[in-house]
């Protein structure tokens, strides 16, 4: 395996090379290290799979898979990518299908990926056709482990990867069953293209620093502070994190005020039901923000729910698949709350427009410091849970699976 073309300068988290975020060699390693090394990557829900045929097409870091529901009810995931001469076999975003065939040559495989048809395999009028030797068992697109947890469904390349209840590790897996409790039903989508490396927005989603500094409306409306009751979980590989917040009005304190910062302004709302929502966890926690390594997040923003999945796309860019979620048992009025919270996040939402744009603002400034690097020091140089989120905790934790995963 070749070696790492950016160096670290040591052995902790707290200082990351600029040049890991746009370096050609750096990004390609990871797509065999991270995405198709010992990870498991995000697909699709399995209620976007409901009978038989159901398929979806996606990628797994830049390679293109398609997962499926065959009619034995078990869930696979292939390679989309023709045994032939490589072209992409399902060419829409999802539909039904018995059977796929690609448009090139129309090679035909099952929905299990096993290649079941070549056309003109013995020639025409007894000319041409595939040698004897020929054979399809021998051929087809690679085929990836499928897990199923808690109605999300995952794909991974590696026979070394252990099973993903394993992966997450106990205490994610609770967060996940908390909100992926009840049946879900899909109620809208969106597709960002970023123009900054996926790392960058991986960073910002574990980043609870941030939150209540960058986004005005979390600070001014109270949705999100610092100083709220919450914590920042980090599971022992580091990949996986959790934090959360409770709005707890009577803690409201001065220290925002104190800071004199952008994000704690004036600004009023004339119409106010964007933030009106509903109890529908016990817990009192109003945000949860998951994510699992690599590039999957789960989110709960008061009634806002969603899954994210970050796809890089190489050269310094990458691409953010947002899938909102409501429940089947919904009340039209839950529904309505929903969709209208649904303004707070997304590409132009009042919440994460900001993280859409702050990823390139860091690309554009570290052009040129390539041998430079980052600080994260927050919260000092561990990996381990917090009770406060002034810290970057669950930053250096992401670097330190990155690492294990890069230098394996
Ligand atoms: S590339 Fe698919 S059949 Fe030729
Ligand atoms: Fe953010």
């Amino acid at each position: 395996m070749s070696e790492q073309t950016t160096r670290w300068p040591g052995p902790g988290y707290t200082r990351i090379p600029y040049g890991l975020y746009s370096d050609p060699q750096t990004q390609q390693q990871e797509q065999e290290r991270v995405f198709r090394g010992a990870t498991w990557n995000y697909l699709c829900l399995e209620a976007e799979l409901p009978e038989a045929g159901s398929y979806r097409t996606t990628h797994v870091g830049e390679t293109p898979v398609i997962v499926n529901k065959d009619a034995d009810g078990e869930i696979y995931a292939f390679e989309n990518r023709c045994a032939h001469r490589g072209a992409l076999i399902a060419l829409d975003k999802s539909g039904k299908a018995d059977s796929f065939q690609c448009v090139y040559h129309a090679w035909s495989y099952d929905l299990q990926g096993n290649l079941t048809g070549v056309a003109f395999e013995k020639g025409v009028k007894g000319k041409g056709g595939m040698p004897d030797s020929f054979c399809k068992e021998d051929h087809g697109p690679r085929k990836l482990r499928v897990a199923v947890y808690c109605g999300l469904v995952f794909g991974s390349f590696s026979d070394d990867v252990p099973s993903v209840e394993e992966y997450l590790g106990d205490e994610i897996c609770q967060r996940i069953e908390r909100v992926m409790n009840r049946p879900v039903e899909v109620i809208g989508r969106f597709t960002q293209a970023l123009p900054n490396d996926w790392k960058l927005y991986v960073e910002n989603v574990r980043d609870s620093y941030h939150a209540s500094l960058l986004h005005l409306f979390f600070t001014t409306f109270e949705l999100n502070r610092l100083s709220q009751k919450g914590g920042v979980i980090v599971d022992e590989s580091g990949g996986n994190h959790v934090s959360y917040s409770m709005i707890d009005k009577a803690a409201a304190d001065a220290s925002y005020k104190e800071q004199g910062l952008r994000s704690d302004a004036d600004h009023k709302l004339k119409d106010t039901t964007v933030l009106e929502g509903f109890e529908e966890f016990d817990d009192g926690i109003t945000l949860q923000i998951l994510s699992v390594f690599p590039g999957f997040v789960l989110q709960q923003i008061k009634n806002c729910i969603a899954v994210r999945q970050v796809l890089p796309k190489g050269d310094g860019r990458c691409e953010l698949n947002w899938t909102y979620l409501g429940y089947a048992g919904d009340t039209p009025q839950q529904r309505k709350a929903r969709l209208k919270q649904l303004n707070l996040v997304g590409p132009a939402g009042f919440i994460s427009m900001e993280d859409g744009a702050v990823g390139s603002f860091v690309q554009r400034g570290i052009a040129g410091a390539a041998d430079l690097q980052a600080i994260v020091e927050m919260g000092g140089d561990t990996t381990a849970s917090s009770d406060g989120r002034a810290t970057e905790t669950s930053v250096r934790g992401f670097w330190k699976a990155y690492r294990n995963h890069m230098e394996a």
